[in-house]
């Protein structure tokens, strides 16, 4: 049985808290932490001026830019009758990247709207080694995952850098 402070004996236990450390942790070590609807609509509003423009979301989480991007292209319509926006969409983490395409499907209208998505599920640091040579983009929008440094793991790591030394940076820890 419990002993208080003034050394009562108790039948009252500690409080248990329900917590969300593990899912804490998991969220941390992804830096998964979405940026709120109104501001990526925000964003969007303010980037996107055509309508036609090549757009990437380098780690798109559950989607709030995608949605956003949806919400601008949507009062755009009448405007952008003719063209095609394209969407590349990169997330690391397989069901986050599904709840951002699911997303899309609130927006039905948006395949008469000519917009052309590519959905990678990759680390963005790999993915980009490949995307550099064959795309350019009008409009890069969204939040990047910060990341500690020593859980950034050795894979990402390196290719980070070399992107890195490629532009001309010399990065160090
Ligand atoms: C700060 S959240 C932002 C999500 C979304 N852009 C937003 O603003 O709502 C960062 C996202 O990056 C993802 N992520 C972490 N490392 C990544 C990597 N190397 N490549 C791609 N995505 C990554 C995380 O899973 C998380 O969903």
């Amino acid at each position: 049985m419990p002993i208080d402070r003034l050394g009562i004996m108790s039948t009252i236990t500690k409080p248990t808290f329900q917590t969300n450390k593990s899912n804490t942790s998991e969220q941390k070590l992804r830096g998964g932490y979405y940026t709120p609807l109104s501001l990526a609509t925000y964003l969007a509003s303010w980037a996107i001026r055509t309508g036609s423009e090549s757009i990437l979301e380098p780690s798109c989480g559950d989607g709030n830019f995608i949605e956003a991007l949806l919400q601008r292209f949507s009062t755009m319509s009448k405007s952008r009758k003719k063209r095609t926006a394209k969407i590349i969409a990169i997330e690391i983490e397989s069901q986050e990247l599904q709840k951002a395409q699911h997303r899309t499907e609130q927006y039905p209208n948006a395949s008469n709207q000519h917009i052309e998505y590519q959905w990678l599920c990759d680390d963005f640091f790999c993915a980009y080694s490949d995307l550099y040579r064959h795309e350019e983009f009008d409009v890069v929008i969204g939040n990047p995952p910060y990341i500690r440094f020593q859980y950034l793991n050795d894979a990402s790591r390196s290719v980070a850098f070399e992107h890195l030394r490629y532009v001309g940076y010399k990065p160090t820890k």
